[in-house]
């Protein structure tokens, strides 16, 4: 999920490599490596914890002379950041260097198999497994570098980009792709070829680029056209791109933000989140924590979610599903009141502490106190290896990436999936779901990230939509049961990143008080997807109407009824209840984002915000 840099050429390559890798930076990452080969069959690792910087200082005094090599910014997914963990992995004959972004899912199975070879482990990653796959196979075999790597690859199963290099054949790097993005840059007259995880460590050298698609392996020799074959040795002829796209706009990846990329990266992201966790063919949810503490969690007497702001909105969705399926009482607390609040914490107690940062001071605290009351510490997180993560007793990484918009969105659809897989799975485990209703969500759940791609489609509608919300100075939104949270986390987008004062509530809240706002001038957006409570929300949205009231509403694909009452619908398409949420946030996150681009302030990077919030 992270970043690669390759070069093969005639230039030396620690400084295209190490330059490659700062382009990459923007992504996020927790630490850093390259790996060069410096000729006489030596080769030279060089990697570090932290920045990119910290990479240049190890390498400063030392040998950084060769024309290949590979580089790596690591987003750990197995195995906390630390400088033995960071990439290039190395083969244990020490021959081989790899670097790969994405998840080896069947690494244990394969850990195992290589350990009774007699292979043994440095790191505690799942990539190492990889490398020492292939030389296992290259021994095994006798096969060379590239055909090694395609036998290995049909073992694997996951998302990855990788890059390989062999110091006993320094003439050739082998790259491949399955889900984790790679493109290689075509030097002049294939003098020189470069490779990365997206084209701007590339573009200042060469315009031609190849996106290598998934399942395809390539090998990249000086002097000879690059070679592509499948896994299942086809030819394929590679599709040569003219790439000129300026710098800035590359690492959006296109996008005008990252707000906005991240938004639209939701579908892959969901898709990341449940790969090897959600096995919609065999009806089934695999979730190790619960394996771990079976007991634990099935006798919970009860769950205490503790985090803040969007996290603490993931978290009430997360409750109505556990005391839906689970049938076991949730309360869901701010962080920053629970810790101080002298809270009865019983050992029966699981506590959840759901966090993008795994960093928030509040969050953290909250956790520590109830691990000294001896409840079960259970931690959803999308840092790999953060101080949240490393308090847990177990948990679930919500695995969609780095986020770097400070407006939490993927996050939060990443959240309420790994909320929503927990509890099913711990209702199926009691028995508290029907076999069958079991089945139903697991398959619509399947479904999620193509139908959070046609949410995205109505993007030109939401932004026509936002228009009329440029110059509101307050807004209501409105919710009722699962939507609830939704409504609550499209005022806090609202009010985060366009300065509008919005306020969410449950809309049968209105007539205790909120209606009094009501007036030609307050915008009230509704999210009124279908569910049990739908006819009632419908009567919430007539009150406001009745009061002039200019009313947007988030409705089911085909909703003629609210379409008659609103001024504006933007349709999801039709999905279970429950999940919603997953759906109906979408055009929530959208309308803040266009509403701020209108008032040309800072998306990315709101006035009074950080990313995370390390301080009380
Ligand atoms: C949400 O858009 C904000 N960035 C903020 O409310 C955030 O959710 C909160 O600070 C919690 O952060 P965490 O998930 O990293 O703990
Ligand atoms: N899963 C690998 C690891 O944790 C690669 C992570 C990445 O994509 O950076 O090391």
């Amino acid at each position: 999920m992270c970043g690669i840099v390759g070069y093969i050429g005639y230039r030396d390559a620690y400084p295209i490599l190490i330059k490659g890798l700062h382009r990459l930076e923007y992504r996020g990452y927790d630490s850093a490596g390259v790996a060069l080969l410096a000729g006489d069959h030596k080769m030279n690792i060089y990697k570090s914890k932290g920045k990119v910087s910290n990479l240049e200082e190890s390498a400063a005094s030392k040998d950084i002379s060769g024309h290949i090599g590979i580089a790596h910014t690591r987003w750990a997914t197995h195995g906390e950041p630390s400088t033995l963990n960071a990439h290039p992995h190395v083969s244990q004959n020490g021959r081989l260097a790899l670097v790969h972004n994405g998840i080896i899912e069947n690494y244990s199975n394969l850990k195992t198999f290589l350990e009774g070879k007699g292979f043994t482990f440095k790191s505690s990653t799942d990539t190492e497994v990889l490398v020492q796959l292939i030389q296992f196979i290259q021994d095994e075999y006798g096969k060379d570098l590239e055909g090694a790597v395609v036998s290995a690859l049909r073992r694997v199963t996951g998302a990855y980009a990788i890059a390989v290099v062999d110091k006993e054949n320094p003439d050739k790097i082998v790259v491949a792709r399955k889900s984790s993005p790679l493109v290689v840059g075509i030097g002049e007259d294939h003098k020189e070829f470069f490779l990365a995880s997206d084209a701007l460590p590339i573009v200042e050298y060469t315009k031609q680029m190849v996106y290598l698609n998934d399942g395809e392996v390539a090998l990249l020799k000086v002097g000879q056209k690059m070679e592509i074959h499948t896994l299942d040795n086809e030819d394929v002829d590679p599709k040569i791109k003219e790439v000129d796209v300026n710098l800035d706009t590359l690492e959006k990846g296109g996008y005008e933000h990252f707000m906005l990329k991240e938004i639209y990266d939701q579908p892959r992201c969901i898709s990341d989140c449940i790969r090897g966790r959600l096995l919609a063919d065999e009806k089934k949810i695999v979730l190790s924590a619960i394996n771990q503490h079976r007991d634990r969690l099935l006798r919970a007497s009860r769950f205490i979610i503790v985090a803040c702001g969007t996290s603490w909105h993931a978290g009430l969705i997360g409750k109505q599903m556990i005391e839906q399926w689970a049938k076991i009482p949730v309360d869901v607390e701010y962080a920053s009141e629970f810790r101080y609040r002298k809270p009865v914490i019983q050992p029966g107690d699981v506590v959840i502490a759901i966090s993008q940062s795994g960093e928030t001071a509040d969050t953290l605290a909250a956790f520590e106190l109830a691990k000294e009351r001896g409840a079960l510490c259970f931690g959803i997180v999308n840092v790999v290896g953060s101080s949240i993560a490393r308090a847990s007793d177990t948990g679930i990484y919500t695995h969609v990436g780095p986020e770097i918009g400070v407006a939490s969105t993927k996050a939060f659809t990443g959240q309420v999936m790994v909320l929503t897989l927990f509890a099913l799975a711990l209702g199926h485990e009691l028995g508290s779901i029907s076999q069958m209703e079991f089945e139903k969500y697991v398959t619509e759940l399947s479904l999620i990230p193509e139908k959070m791609k046609k949410v995205l489609e109505q993007d030109a509608l939401t932004k026509d939509i936002s228009r009329t919300l440029t110059y509101a100075r307050n807004a209501l939104y409105m919710g009722r049961g699962f939507n609830y949270p939704v409504a609550l986390e499209g005022a806090l987008k609202l009010k985060e990143i366009s300065y509008i004062h919005a306020e969410g509530y449950p809309a049968a809240e209105m007539k205790h008080g909120p209606i009094a706002l009501v007036d030609e001038n307050m915008p009230v957006v509704f999210v009124a997807t279908h569910h049990q409570l739908y006819k009632k929300i419908l009567s919430n949205i007539q009150e406001v109407k009745a009061r002039n009231g200019r009313i947007i509403a988030i409705v089911t694909e085909d909703d003629e009824a609210v379409k008659n009452i609103a001024e504006a619908t933007i349709e999801i398409p039709a999905t279970l209840p429950v999940v919603a949420p997953l759906l109906s946030v979408l055009p929530l996150q959208l309308i803040a984002y266009h509403v701020a681009v209108f008032k040309g302030l800072n998306v990315d990077q709101p006035r009074n915000l950080a990313k995370s919030v390390t301080v009380e």
